[in-house]
C-alpha cells in the first residue's frame, strides 16, 4: 500500500484492520512506512495487523492500493505487470498515461457500476457520505446561531433553517445530520424520485413545476440554459430564506450545474452561510472557491475541497473496506492450472513451487466479470476505457 503523494490528502488507502483481513485471506501486505499517520493510523497499529513495513512497498507489490491517483514519479516505481486499484479520474491524465507506458493495469474505483452486487465496494457513496456529514457540521460551525430550537426560562431561540440543493448520497446525509442537530430542513432534487428520500429523512421536499432530470443508474441529466434559469428564479425565495445553504449537486463526468448566482447569495440574510460540496468541479455556487471561505454579500460561502480527507480516519475506514470488497472479487487461492496446452505429459497436482495444502492468495481479474471489466482503465498497455482514453487522446468530453 502506498503513502499517499499528494498535499492535501490525509486518507490512506487500508487501514489496519482490513490489512489484518488481506493477511488472513494469505495476501503479504507490504506498508510504507508512516502511510497511515495523517489519517490517525501508527505504523504499530500495521505492523500488529500483521503488515511488512517497507519502504520499497510499491517496488515489490503485484497490487497497489491506493486513495488518489499515484504522480507519475510513483507510477515509474511500480512493477510493468502489476496493477492499480485507486481513484483515477479523467483529471489525472498524466499518472493515467503513465500507467499504460509503464505497463501497470489500473482500475478506478469511481468507475465502479453502482449495481447491488457492487454496493459494497462503492466508495463514491462512503466518500459521499462522509462529504455530506462533513457540510453539515461545517455549516453549523460557521452559523453564529443555535441549529436547533431551544426554549429556556429567557425565551425561546428559534431554529436554524437549512437548505440542501442536491439529494444523492451527500444531499441525504447533509440533511440527516442538519435534522440531528436540530435544524428545520428543505431540500431539492431534480430527481422527482428523491422527495421520498428527503421527506425520510425528516425534511421538507421541495417540488418545483420543471421537467424531471431523472436519467440512467439514479442519476441527474443536465439541464438545459433555460430550465437552469427557471430553477434559479423558482429557488430564490428558499435561498433567500435559508440561515444556512448547503449544495451537492452533480452530474457524472460534467461541471456542476450552477444552481445559485451571486444575487441569489447577497439577498440571505446577514450571517448566512453557504457550503458548496461543489466547488471543485465548477461549482453549484457562483464566485464559491475550493478550500476557502469567501464573503458573498453578507454571507460567508465555504467551497469543498477534498472534503472526505478532512474527515481522514471514518473516510479510510469506509474507503478501505470497499477496496476489501473488490479486491476480495479479483483475486483467488485456487492455484494457477496452466493452460491445457501448456501442460507437459507428467500429470500435475497443484503448482510445482507452491507446498501442497498451502493457499496463496493470487490477483486474477476476471474481465468478464462486470464490475471488474467496467471498473478498468488500463490493461496490457492500453487505456481500455473510452472516455478516459478521449482525454488522453485530446478529445474532448
Ligand atoms: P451525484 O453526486 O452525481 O449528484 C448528487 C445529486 O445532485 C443527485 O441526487 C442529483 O440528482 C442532484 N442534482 C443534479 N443536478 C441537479 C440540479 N440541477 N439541481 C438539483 N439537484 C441536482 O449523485 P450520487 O449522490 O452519487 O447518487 C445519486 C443517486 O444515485 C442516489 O441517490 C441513488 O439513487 C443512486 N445510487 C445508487 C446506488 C446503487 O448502488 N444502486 C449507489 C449510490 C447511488
Amino acid at each position: 500500500m502506498a503513502r499517499e503523494m499528494r498535499r492535501d490528502e490525509a486518507r490512506v488507502a487500508l487501514v489496519p484492520d482490513v490489512v489484518g483481513r488481506f493477511v488472513a485471506m494469505g495476501a503479504e501486505v507490504h506498508v510504507e512506512p508512516g502511510a497511515g499517520v495523517p489519517a490517525g493510523f501508527d505504523d504499530e497499529a500495521y505492523a500488529a495487523a500483521g503488515a511488512v513495513l517497507d519502504d520499497k512497498a510499491l517496488e515489490v507489490a503485484d497490487l497497489v492500493l491506493a486513495v488518489q491517483a499515484p504522480l507519475p514519479a510513483t507510477v515509474r516505481r511500480i512493477p510493468r505487470g502489476s496493477a492499480l486499484v485507486s481513484f483515477l479520474p479523467t483529471s489525472a491524465a498524466d499518472s493515467i498515461g503513465e500507467l499504460r507506458d509503464c505497463g501497470v493495469d489500473a482500475w478506478a474505483m469511481e468507475l465502479l457500476p453502482r449495481i447491488s452486487r457492487a454496493q459494497s465496494m462503492d466508495a463514491l457513496s462512503s466518500q459521499a457520505l462522509v462529504a455530506g456529514y462533513r457540510s453539515a457540521i461545517v455549516a453549523a460551525g460557521l452559523l453564529r446561531r443555535f441549529f436547533p430550537l431551544n426554549m429556556t426560562a429567557a425565551g425561546t431561540v428559534q431554529p436554524a433553517q437549512v437548505l440542501v440543493l442536491g439529494a444523492g448520497v451527500a444531499g441525504l446525509q447533509a440533511i440527516a445530520t442538519a435534522r440531528r442537530l436540530g435544524a428545520v430542513v428543505k431540500a431539492y432534487d431534480v430527481r422527482p424520485a428523491a422527495a421520498e428520500e428527503i421527506r425520510s429523512m425528516g425534511a421538507e421536499a421541495i417540488t418545483l413545476d420543471l421537467e424531471d432530470l431523472s436519467a440512467e443508474g439514479g442519476y441527474a441529466k443536465e439541464m438545459t440554459t433555460d430550465r437552469a434559469e427557471r430553477q434559479r428564479e423558482l429557488l430564490a425565495p428558499y435561498v433567500a430564506a435559508a440561515d444556512a445553504l448547503i449544495t451537492t449537486a452533480a452530474v457524472p463526468g460534467r461541471t456542476a450545474p450552477m444552481l445559485v448566482t451571486r444575487e441569489m447569495v447577497e439577498a440571505m440574510s446577514p450571517g448566512s452561510v453557504v457550503v458548496d460540496l461543489a466547488a471543485e468541479s465548477g461549482g453549484n455556487v457562483e464566485r464559491s472557491e475550493p478550500g476557502r471561505v469567501i464573503r458573498v454579500g453578507d454571507a460567508q460561502v465555504w467551497g469543498g475541497e477534498n472534503v472526505p480527507s478532512q474527515m481522514p480516519e471514518p473516510a479510510s475506514t469506509l474507503y478501505a473496506a470497499n477496496l476489501l470488497a473488490l479486491v476480495t472479487l479479483m483475486t483467488t487461492d485456487e492455484p494457477d492450472v496452466p493452460a491445457p496446452d501448456d501442460q507437459s505429459d507428467e500429470p500435475v497436482d497443484g503448482p510445482v513451487d507452491e507446498p501442497a495444502g498451502e493457499r496463496v492468495l493470487r490477483f486474477a481479474p476476471d474481465m468478464e466479470d462486470e464490475v471488474v471489466a467496467k471498473s478498468c482503465v488500463v490493461k496490457d498497455g492500453v487505456v481500455v476505457h473510452e472516455m478516459t482514453r478521449a482525454v488522453l487522446q485530446g478529445g474532448s468530453l
